[in-house]
């Protein structure tokens, strides 16, 4: 995807006064039917500048192929582009005693970057948006739904973009699929079942997308 430089620089000088490192504007297909929005980058992708290559990165590549569809066949993009992180204690050696881990994005975060995912969106036109997660879903549709309310489902809805005041909804209405984050099943190994069927889910949207193609 081509960006504006201004818009790109606009993003990272919103994001100074926080706690973050690295930046990862997206990949895959930018012509795709499906975009794919996570969270944030994580450790490795904020390293290597792509996004979802760590452990998380392996249980999407699962889902992807239970869907019928490999990394080319999607655009895979996040609501914030760079790691949140905070310091945490511990004791490895050379350390010196404390370490980054990732964190969620707060809203300060989310619309310092929100243009970035805006203007995606508005370029790519994709048939199907793929939240992963609830900070992506929140993002996108404004509600604060719990997951568990939502996975499984889909949703016809205009999808939020930040105006001058504030977020605004767009004209057009986008097919969104809420899915768990990838990263979820570590903490929740009691939701794999859900996963599944919400791929399932998936899978037939894609399915009646294609039709409709024809
Ligand atoms: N989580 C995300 O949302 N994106 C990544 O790239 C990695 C983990």
């Amino acid at each position: 995807m081509n960006w504006p430089e201004e818009l790109v620089k606009e993003a990272e000088q919103n994001m100074e006064p926080y706690d973050v490192e690295g930046f990862v504007l997206g990949a895959g297909d930018d012509q795709a039917d499906i975009m794919i929005v996570g969270e944030a980058p994580g450790e490795n992708e904020a390293v290597k500048g792509r996004p979802f290559i760590g452990r998380a990165g392996a249980e999407l590549d699962k889902h992807l192929d239970y869907a019928g569809l490999s990394r080319e066949d999607v655009y895979i993009t996040s609501v914030v582009r760079s790691r949140p992180y905070k310091w945490v204690d511990t004791n490895k050696k050379g350390s010196g005693g404390r370490r980054k881990a990732n964190r969620k994005p707060n809203q300060k975060e989310i619309d310092a970057h929100a243009r970035l995912l805006d203007y995606q969106i508005a370029e790519m036109d994709p048939a199907i948006i793929v939240a992963l997660g609830g900070v992506a879903y929140q993002r996108l549709t404004g509600k604060n739904h719990k997951m568990t309310d939502v996975i499984g489902r889909s949703f016809h809805v205009p999808v939020q973009k930040k105006g001058d005041s504030g977020y605004e909804l767009t004209e057009k209405t986008y097919t969104i699929i809420p899915l768990y984050h990838p990263a979820a099943v570590f903490y929740n190994p009691g939701i794999k079942d859900t996963i599944w069927e919400s791929l399932d889910h998936w899978k037939r949207e894609i399915e009646k997308n294609s039709h409709r193609k024809g």
